[in-house]
Parts: C-alpha cells; structure tokens; sequence
C-alpha cells in the first residue's frame, strides 16, 4: 500500500498543475459549484465518475454506493438527489452502472457476504424477474453483463418515480434521467438508450400529484 505521505505528494504536483494551467481555478470553485450533472454510479474504484468523462472539478456532483442501486428508503441517496435537483437544479441525472460489477455479480449467488447481502437484495429480486431471459444467455459473465444493464434501467426508473424529480416536473423544470453503462475492459461509457425526461413517460399508476 502506498503511503499517506505518497498521496499527499501526489496531490501537491495534481493542485500545482490545475494552477499552472488556471490560476483562477480553485478561488472560482471555492465560492460555488454549478454542475449540471448528478451522476449516480457504483463505488467501484475502477469507475472513476470525473475521470471517465472528462469533466473537471465542479461539473460532476456525484452519489456512489455499492451497484448504483436507488432505493426509495435510503435517505443519503435521496438527500443528495433532492439537493441537486432542488438547490443546484441539475439538468441530467446519470444513472450509470459497469459491466462485470461485483454488486450485481454476488446479488445473482448464493454465497453469503454478510450485510452486503441485504444492500443488494433489490438486485436480487430483479434477477429472480428477469432469470427467464438471462438463462438463455450461454455464460455467467453473459448473463452478469445483461443484469448489469437491466439494473441500470431499473435504478432510472426510480429515480424518476421520487417525488423529489416529479415535483421538479410538476414546476416545469427541465431534468432528464438517463441510463448508461462503463466498460471496465475497453474503458467506453455508452448510453442505454433510455431516457426519462418528464411524468408522460411514467406510468400513469407511478405518476404523483402536484403538491
Ligand atoms: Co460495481
């Protein structure tokens, strides 16, 4: 393991080099933060958020928790989508998962982690609704990957189902849900395709009235 002191060196030389490039930089973004993203993704460490897509400090305001996963009952998650949809007012919100991820790879086994185990146990229930589909994929990691994705469709759908983004809606403020997926083998972050970008998209029966 590299030492603290290793880290402390490293971010000497990485604060010298923004500086020398913008000396403005760190003043402008210690009296405010405008990002227009929030990107919701796993805590993985080869999933670096900022890095990935090239967004310097500032742009990115970001919630990581084990397999991306959005549960209505989990008040860190939601407190930090609540606050960057009601206070910084971002214009997108990226759900993004990685393909190959541990989370989703242990929530379809039946090895026991300990407390992870409960974390992920949304996951799990996805996996037991959609087993139909993947058994008919020929490998593990096969069918690791599909539920890769089927969890980050599933993570948008929530997210938009909060009352905290139709309430955003109901204002007429624009906000858009996306979902999309990191490589950890090629390194290419893509979109799924699906995006949520107001309450005519959510099922009349997920739909919530104004305040
Ligand atoms: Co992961």
């Amino acid at each position: 393991m590299k030492k603290l002191q290793e880290l402390i060196d490293n971010n000497a030389r990485w604060a010298e080099s923004v500086r020398a490039k913008d000396p403005g930089f760190f003043a402008k973004l210690a009296s405010q933060q405008t990002p227009e993203y929030l990107w919701i993704g796993c805590s993985d460490a080869r999933v670096p958020a900022n890095e990935i897509v090239g967004l310097l400090p500032g742009e990115l305001f970001v919630h990581r928790n084990v397999a991306n996963v959005v549960l209505h009952t989990d008040l860190n998650c939601l407190s930090v989508i609540q606050y960057a949809v009601d206070v910084l007012k971002v214009k997108s919100i990226l759900v993004t998962g990685h393909y190959g991820c541990g989370g989703v790879r242990t929530a379809m086994g039946t090895r026991q982690f300990g407390l992870i185990d409960g974390w992920l146990r949304s996951i799990r229930d996805l996996y037991h609704v959609h087993h139909g589909e993947l058994s008919k994929l020929e490998t593990e990691d096969a069918r690791v990957d599909r539920m890769c994705e089927l969890n980050v469709l599933q993570q948008v759908n929530s997210v938009a189902q909060t009352t905290i983004v139709q309430n955003a809606w109901h204002r007429g403020q624009e906000l858009m849900i996306q979902g999309c997926i990191y490589g950890l083998s090629d390194g290419h972050w893509k979109t799924l395709g699906e995006s949520i970008a107001g309450l005519q998209q959510i099922p009349e029966v997920n739909r919530y009235q104004p305040l």
